[in-house]
């Protein structure tokens, strides 16, 4: 019977890879994290989105103030590599426009981690694609 890509992606790698320091230290210290109840965390945005070949899942939620990413958390149902990238990303986001923000996508969070296995690019994305998505959310509450 053929295996179904997830099947495929769980797999053990044939060859050991090697995680960066940086993806090390993002994955077991997640910076802005959302600990407990999401509600209790003032938020302007929110965006939610899932990787349909993994199944996993990420919701960020964003204070923005003069068009400025002034705070961020983010939780996840995710592997490490989505942790660490989505850590790295929250890091990497705070303080910029919102346009500054976007810019900041999968090739500038794998450069910051050092690298990610090329199997675990995709996890990258996950992060990228929730503000993308909280921002979206914003604009269009915005335009009302
Ligand atoms: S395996 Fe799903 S985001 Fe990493």
């Amino acid at each position: 019977m053929p295996k179904s890509l997830n099947d495929q992606q769980c797999e053990p790698s044939p060859k050991p890879f090697v995680y960066s320091e940086i993806v090390k230290e993002h994955f077991l210290n997640p910076r802005n994290f959302l600990m407990g109840d999401e509600s209790k965390y003032q938020r302007d945005a929110e965006g939610t989105v899932g990787n349909p070949v993994c199944g996993d899942q990420m919701t960020m939620y964003l204070q923005i103030e003069d068009d400025k990413i002034r705070d961020v958390r983010w939780k996840t149902y995710g592997c490490a590599s989505a942790i660490a990238s989505t850590s790295a990303l929250s890091e990497l986001i705070k303080g910029k426009t919102l346009d500054e923000a976007l810019k900041i996508g999968p090739k500038e969070i794998t450069e910051f981690l050092g690298g990610l296995p090329e199997h675990k690019f995709h996890c990258s994305v996950l992060g990228h694609e929730a503000l993308a998505e909280a921002i979206n959310n914003y604009r269009s509450k915005l335009q009302k």
